[in-house]
């Protein structure tokens, strides 16, 4: 290997005059140029570019650099020109940084390349983390002298995220179904049914397919684990031929959150013989006599048919309303600390998954979570990310806890911070507020016992579990789904 490169560095040699090339390591602390003083020092540089990249590390892994592309100032300066160097600083939660330092092998002869042009170099290192602003400063060495000003250049730079044509390699896109080709064909097979079909991934169990022009037309869900090409009927209310599929897959790594996929619903293609027009001419006088009659006896039975269908249809939907018609909703829970979290919480969250199609966010699952965020991010950014937000109110608190409570993992009794009067005060400017007050909701088991002190909560529809059972999970699932037309199916069997 070395041989090969010494005797491609000598065909080199002899083809042409020395061009310096860039040798980089990593030098994070200052260059020792510092420390000694240089009558003459280089410029800053012409051009600095960043842009990502991506390498394969493995048969299905990709590692996403960022190449940075800088060009010479051709002036007299680069005479003294010996290195770059360049520091990036990335501005995510946790802030790093880390520089290079890319020495010439050659002194530079000229200001420009034999071949024209400005000098031109490039250095593809640094990780690439999605959404995330770089800052990324260079200069070069000798660096100007103590207490002078040096020359420097900088750019910031951005990250796409997973949408993003290289971006969509990081892994975590993968996960999220970036290179997931679902290859959507829709098409409108009458006035009441779409056919779309798609392929599965891997990654998820579970999709919705969503008909929509202005309003939602329809949708359904589809169960699948395995990768394989499925299809699904969707009955929808109105003219779908131009309509929307989105493709909401849930995956395991980003749930809700997943790439949604979309595609165009068309006019199914007419399944019918294809005869020449002459042929169809002669078939059409040979047997118009026959024909005729034999047309009537079949749209006859037609029309009984489709009435009979027609009927079944509507008993079918009348006795089994759908419910896996509405997506499932983000429901953020708090609850005051001295809650049976066993008996009282536990319950009310089985009940919201089971029997709401909600997805809980609860403290008590996320505490690594709310330990590096701080409880007042952590609150604010579950706020936004849910639908609803309940608190959980418990009155009768010495009953509801027994023994068997405090002994288990989800006991009250761990040193579990209270994050209920945290909450009560972060969102109580929004109790205040109209619009924004329907995203909350107070649950009680007993009686509605609103505590000194958080008598804001007053203002919110309140729900007593489980008398009120029914008309809780329609409250929770109505704001959202409004357009779908269908809130009333959603929780018939609470
Ligand atoms: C670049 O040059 C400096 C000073 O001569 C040296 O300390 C450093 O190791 C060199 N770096 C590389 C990657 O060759
Ligand atoms: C980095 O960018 C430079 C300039 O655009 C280009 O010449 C070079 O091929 C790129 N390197 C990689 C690894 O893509
Ligand atoms: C880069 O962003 C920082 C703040 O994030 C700003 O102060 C600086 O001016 C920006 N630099 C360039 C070159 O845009
Ligand atoms: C998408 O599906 C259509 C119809 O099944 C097929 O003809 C086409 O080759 C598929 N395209 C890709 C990229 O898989
Ligand atoms: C869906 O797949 C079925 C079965 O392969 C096929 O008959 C039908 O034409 C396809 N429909 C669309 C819209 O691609």
């Amino acid at each position: 290997m070395s041989l090969a490169l010494l005797s491609l560095a000598a065909l080199c040699w002899g083809a042409a005059s020395l061009e310096p090339t860039i040798q980089c390591g990593s030098e994070n602390g200052p260059s020792p140029e510092w420390k000694v003083h240089h009558a003459l020092t280089p410029g800053d540089l012409w051009e600095l570019r960043v842009e990502p990249v991506k390498t394969r590390v493995a048969l299905e892994e990709y590692s996403l650099l960022m190449n940075i592309s800088w060009i010479l100032r051709a002036d007299a300066s680069i005479r003294m020109l010996k290195a770059t160097k360049i520091c990036v600083t990335s501005k995510s939660n946790f802030q790093s940084y880390g520089c290079v330092r890319c020495n010439y092998t050659e002194a530079f002869q000229s200001q420009t390349r034999p071949s024209g042009g400005k000098w031109t170099f490039s250095y593809t290192g640094f990780p690439i983390e999605l959404d995330t602003v770089y800052f990324i400063g260079s200069y070069n060495i000798p660096t100007a002298n103590m207490n002078e000003d040096g020359p420097s250049l900088s750019v910031n730079f951005t990250s796409p995220g997973c949408l993003d044509h290289i971006m969509k390699y990081k892994q975590k896109c993968i996960e999220a179904g970036s290179l997931w080709d679902p290859n959507i064909t829709a098409c409108k097979k009458n006035e009441k049914m779409v056919e779309v079909n798609f392929t599965t991934s891997p990654l998820g169990d579970r999709y919705m397919a969503l008909i929509q022009s202005n309003a939602v037309l329809g949708f359904s869900t589809v169960w699948e684990k395995k990768l394989t090409r499925t299809s699904v009927v969707i009955p929808v209310t109105g003219e779908s031929e131009g309509a929307v599929v989105q493709l909401a897959p849930y995956f395991r790594t980003c749930g809700h959150d997943c790439i949604r996929r979309k595609g165009t619903v068309v006019l199914c293609p007419k399944t019918s013989y294809h005869n020449t027009p002459d042929n169809n001419r002669r078939v059409l006088g040979d047997w118009l006599p026959l024909l005729l009659p034999a047309l009537l006896v079949v749209t006859w039975v037609l029309v009984v048919g489709i009435y009979l269908r027609r009927r079944h249809e509507r008993i079918k939907q009348t006795s089994f309303p759908d419910t896996t018609l509405l997506p499932p909703i983000r429901v953020l829970v708090v609850y005051p600390s001295e809650i049976c979290f066993q008996h009282t919480v536990c319950y009310f969250t089985e009940f919201l998954q089971n029997h709401c199609r909600s997805e809980v966010i609860l403290e008590k699952w996320q505490k690594k979570k709310i330990a590096e965020m701080g409880p007042v991010q952590w609150l604010t950014t579950q706020k936004k990310a849910a639908d609803k937000v309940i608190f959980l109110l418990s009155n009768d608190v010495n009953t509801m806890c027994d023994g068997t409570c405090d002994n288990s993992e989800g006991s009250s009794n761990d040193n579990s911070q209270d994050l209920f009067p945290l909450a009560f005060n972060l969102f109580c400017s929004d109790l205040r507020s109209q619009t924004r007050l329907h995203k909350y909701m107070v649950v009680y088991f007993k009686e509605a016992d609103i505590k000194d002190g958080y008598s804001a909560l007053s203002v919110c529809p309140k729900y007593h579990l489980v008398k009120d059972a029914t008309a809780f999970c329609r409250e929770l699932h109505s704001k959202q789904h409004v357009s779908a037309g269908k809130r009333s199916q959603a929780c018939h069997n609470c």
